[in-house]
């Protein structure tokens, strides 16, 4: 990858003359089966600008409590894109379509209406969850018969492929706008792109420039990412068995059911352990094993390829050891 982005080929990409840069956008919309593709320095700007391109200031944007763009993303789609978010139950990956449906809100004197629906895939704080294609699918006649656009968070989409066997092609037929990010189980050092038809895409490079994403020699980072498009999907699989190894671990404790581990994401839920997620968090990175806070009872663990056999050795015996034990375990 330091190799492919070494050698890359550049150009100014601010006046979309930078060759690589190019190249990945328009191989990522081929894999999608979409028009277009923008490159942005982050899956949050990715979806930031999708949001901004598919809801209008006042409208509104329904997703699951749980879901990124409203509980990271720093309150974005209300400070720049002027949206109105509201949520159904966070259900991770679970959608009750019917519940989303009866959500809807025309436009009318008085109301905010629903201007456009989002899901992610995969869902991270449901656990790495995979929406199967049948809930994406009714996702999709809600939103026709609403006559709103879906906005996909596919920022792990590469593991839902991989888990399901979906085909991207099939992911991005369902959806208006896709974000997909090349810097996390992928490997890159940087980059996500952002999906869609050309008009929305060329709205959205204009959207990009306004928050000053637009770079400028930016092919050395896109040459990193088409690296981890040829050579880093297939072996997403690796860091799914390694997820499942943890979650079978650490599934004694009763921390996680195993059965629900499908990508590379463990949450655990720590609300009957002995320690809290601070505690576990400290105790583990003493130990070297580094773990992700999601909430004062809840965790996240996570494989990608930096994380090997041994790592997850590693991970195996620490962790237990302190959910067995509270801090004092060695
Ligand atoms: C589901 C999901 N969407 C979007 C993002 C945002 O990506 P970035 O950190 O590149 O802004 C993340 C980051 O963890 C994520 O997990």
């Amino acid at each position: 990858m330091r190799d492919a982005m070494a050698t890359a080929e550049v150009g100014d990409d601010v006046y979309g003359e930078d060759p690589t840069v190019r190249a990945l956008e328009a191989e990522v919309a081929e894999r999608f089966g979409h028009e277009a593709a923008l490159f942005t320095p982050s899956g949050t700007m990715a979806n930031q600008l999708a949001l901004q391109v598919l809801v209008p200031r006042g409208g509104e944007l329904l997703c699951d409590a749980d879901a990124h763009v409203v509980t990271y993303e720093s309150g974005a789609a209300a400070a720049y894109g002027g949206i109105s978010t509201r949520t159904w139950p966070a259900a991770g990956a679970d959608l009750d379509p019917e519940v989303v449906a009866a959500m809807v809100r025309p436009a009318g004197f008085h109301m905010v209406p629903t201007a456009a629906l989002a899901v992610e895939q995969t869902h991270l704080r449901g656990g790495g969850a995979v929406i199967p294609l049948a809930a994406l699918q009714a996702m999709r006649r809600v939103a026709d018969a609403a006559g709103v656009p879906l906005h996909c968070d596919g920022a792990r989409i590469w593991h839902a492929h991989v888990a399901d066997g979906v085909p991207l092609s099939e992911y991005g037929k369902l959806c208006d706008t896709v974000s997909v990010c090349l810097s996390k189980g992928l490997g890159a050092p940087v980059g996500s792109l952002l999906v869609s038809s050309a008009a929305r895409i060329a709205r959205a490079r204009e959207l990009r420039a306004r928050l000053g994403g637009a770079m400028r020699q930016v092919g050395i980072l896109a040459a990193a990412g088409r690296y981890a498009l040829r050579h880093h999907i297939d072996r997403l699989a690796d860091d799914h068995a390694r997820a499942a190894r943890l979650a079978e671990a650490l599934a004694p404790y009763g921390v996680v059911e195993p059965e629900r581990v499908r990508t590379n994401v463990v949450v655990l839920d720590l609300s009957k352990a002995a320690l809290d997620t601070a505690a576990l968090v400290a105790a583990a990175r003493e130990r070297g094993v580094l773990i992700g806070a999601l909430g004062p009872r809840l965790a996240r663990l996570v494989t990608h390829l930096d994380v090997d056999d041994a790592g997850v050795d590693r991970a195996c015996e620490v962790l237990p050891a302190l959910l067995a034990g509270g801090s004092a375990a060695r």
